[in-house]
């Protein structure tokens, strides 16, 4: 052997046995899975999203990377990574549900190597395998598949590289905002009195009337009024008007309100008919805040909180229950374990909610509303009893408790809908309906007519997501409110994903039918993990000036005992509120759309405009405003920036501009109103 010879044969001895040395399985689940991005719960090692062991189509895993859609998870592959493998799908802990629908897709530096195609809840897994020689950075992604993020509980089980050198890392994702300490824009309301709140109230003839007068300024205040209809009466301590109406009709009541500091006045009216809501709901709902751990004394230390806070003397009404009421299915907590129905069939009640009626009443005794929760489906999303074959039964009950306000969430009724005799099923307002339409409308038309039937009035929120189109035809089964979208949570994508594609739904919002883009998220919120909302104060702006424009309910989803200056004077700036309690009921859409710059407009009832300027992009943006034509405007406008309540020049929109600065995610929000 000669010596070259030998040196190679030891270099290449020594490379071949490096490279055997260096070979190695990394998991997936033993790298920092926390840097994923995903829209519901986090990250999940060797489990589920929602905690189980990972399991699909029946088939168990014992390691891998449990999410939920939408889901990002960033790698950096250092060079040595040679494969990639896994068997994805959707977790049996969803229970089959329909809505349940995701893609997995792998992504190597930009391109995708390997896509699932749509897969449904109860899909065998599928095999995943991607060769990654050569590739620098990987993105694991699951998508909603285009229906929205409900029950998409996503598996990457055996998640795995096959390496040769170096080890994949997890990578931080996209770039953050620069961090802007919460800052305060709006004025404290003035000592002198100051009525708030809507200018218009629905009822229905017979139904008990509570209204309470929404006022700011120093107490003690004394309220009268004017022209009130017979049957009605105000207590002057409280500002409450109660009674109730025999026969339909409209009136315009003057209320006054007078502290040592002088009196106020404002025109309001009453019209007694058909339709109720006639602005969009204002209240507090437990979910997004306390999910399952939901009890009496919760909600009603949330009414107190309402009432403390002052933000009842801005609007807010009503304290509504969300899941976790009743008893529930395989319950783990005793305190929700027990019998469903009793044997008449009436919902059983348990320690943690033992008096519903007595409940309501306190929340009445407070001068607010009270809201519940129940699916049409046997079982609620979070396994709780639905009102399934007992809705007529529930209706009374929910009335005779005193309930003012119902949540009606589709949850299981997907596994009980193709079982519906479609003799049931005809909505009889489109001529021959499309049969999965009429399944998606049956439950609600049957619950809405039987809430008509009650002695009291009962908002009707419908909740499923959007399905169907459903703001073509909630108003039809005396829906008041719907939700348009999946479930919201506290990130920006969440939020603006939402917040920022209503517009197809906009032309049917009108007093009583309000568009739902779900639950505000700014607070303590956290679904019984609660933290300070992910959202910067740019991004709250823009949350609580969107839903307005867009004529939202408002459902603050916070832990109301621990405001902070900043999310209470976020909730309680007036002007804001009142363009989502126009009378007019209109919803603004998006009537400029420059990239990243979104310019909404809002009709009002006094014949302003209300323009939302967003900026959807991180770096603040100037602009010299110019383009009233496109918003329909003429003549010299006066200018109010509404969260800092202050006048601003007048611009003359033949020649002028308006100069401005959006900060990145941030909005500007002003009012136009002709000028005389
Ligand atoms: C669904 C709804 C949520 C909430 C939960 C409760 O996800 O969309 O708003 O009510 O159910 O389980």
């Amino acid at each position: 052997m000669n010596s070259r010879f030998a040196l190679a044969l030891v270099l290449s001895l020594s490379i071949f046995t490096t490279r055997i040395a260096a070979a190695e399985t990394v998991w997936l689940d033993d790298l920092k899975l926390a840097s994923a991005t995903q829209g519901w719960g986090e990250p999940q090692k060797n489990k589920s999203v929602g905690g189980g062991t990972l399991t699909i189509a029946g088939k168990q895993f014992t390691r891998g990377f449990g999410t939920h859609s939408e889901s990002t998870l960033r790698l950096n592959l250092n060079g040595g990574a040679q494969e990639f493998s896994a068997s994805v799908g959707v977790d049996d802990e969803v229970n089959k549900n329909p809505a349940s629908s995701v893609k997995f897709i792998v992504l190597a530096d930009g391109n995708a190597l390997w896509r699932s195609g749509v897969m449904h809840a109860g899909n065998p897994a599928k095999d995943c395998k991607a060769t990654l020689t050569g590739v620098k950075s990987l993105v694991l992604e699951v998508s909603d598949a285009g229906d929205g993020i409900n029950y998409d509980h996503a598996d990457w089980a055996d998640a795995k590289f096959e390496t040769d050198a170096g080890r994949p890392v997890t990578v931080t994702p996209e770039p953050q905002l620069a961090p802007v300490a919460p800052y305060i824009l709006t004025p404290p309301a003035p000592a002198t009195p100051r009525i708030n709140g809507a200018n218009v109230f629905g009822v229905r003839p017979g139904s008990p009337f509570l209204f309470t007068i929404s006022a700011t300024g120093e107490r003690p205040m004394k309220f009268s009024a004017k022209n009130l209809p017979g049957g009605l009466k105000l207590d002057s301590k409280t500002g409450r008007i109660t009674g109730a109406l025999k026969t339909k009709g409209e009136f315009t009541v003057s209320l006054y309100a007078k502290n040592s500091l002088g009196t106020t006045d404002k025109k309001f009216r009453i019209v007694c008919g058909d339709q109720i809501a006639l602005t969009p709901p204002m209240g507090w709902n437990s979910w997004n805040c306390f999910a399952n751990s939901v009890s009496e004394d919760r909600v009603k230390r949330a009414a107190d909180a309402l009432v403390k806070s002052g933000l009842i003397n801005h609007g807010w009404t009503y304290i509504n229950v969300d899941a976790g009421w009743p008893n529930r299915r395989d319950s783990k907590d005793p305190a929700s374990r027990g019998e469903f129905r009793d044997a008449k069939g009436n919902i059983v009640l348990n320690s943690k909610f033992p008096d519903m009626k007595g409940m309501a009443d306190y929340i009445h005794s407070l001068g607010l509303k009270a809201g519940l929760y129940s699916s049409p489906g046997p079982w609620t999303c979070e396994d709780y009893t639905g009102s399934w074959k007992h809705e007529q039964q529930d209706a009374q009950t929910y009335a005779k408790w005193g309930f003012d306000y119902l949540k009606y969430d589709w949850c299981s009724y997907g596994n009980v809908a193709s079982g519906v005799a479609s003799n049931l099923m005809t909505v009889g307002s489109s001529g021959a309906p499309w049969k999965k339409d009429d399944e998606a409308i049956y439950p609600y038309r049957l619950m809405g007519n039987l809430l008509r039937d009650q002695n009291r009035d009962i908002v009707f929120s419908l909740c499923q997501y959007g399905m169907a189109d459903v703001w073509k035809w909630g108003g039809l089964v005396h829906g008041n409110c719907w939700r348009t979208t999946g479930d919201i949570i506290d990130t920006w994508k969440s939020m603006s994903d939402i917040g920022f594609n209503q517009d197809k739904a906009a032309s049917y919002s009108k007093p009583g039918n309000w568009n739902d883009p779900d639950m505000l998220v700014v607070g303590e919120v956290g679904w019984g993990k609660m933290h300070p909302s992910r959202l910067t104060p740019d991004e709250q702006y823009t949350h609580i000036s969107l839903w307005c424009l867009l004529s939202a309910p408002l459902l603050i989803g916070c832990d109301m005992e621990k405001f902070d200056d900043f999310t209470l004077n976020l909730l309680s700036n007036d002007e804001v509120l009142a363009l989502d309690q126009d009378a007019l009921g209109k919803e603004a859409t998006c009537v400029i759309n420059n990239g990243n710059v979104r310019i909404y407009e809002k009709e009002l009832e006094d014949g302003g405009r209300a323009l939302g300027f967003f900026n959807l992009g991180m770096e603040p943006v100037k602009l010299e405003f110019n383009e009233f034509a496109k918003l329909g405007l003429a003549g010299k406008q006066h200018v109010r920036d509404l969260w800092r309540q202050t006048n601003l020049a007048d611009v003359d929109t033949a020649n002028g501009v308006l100069p401005l600065t959006v900060p990145g995610h941030g909005v500007v929000l002003y009012k136009l109103t002709m000028a005389k």
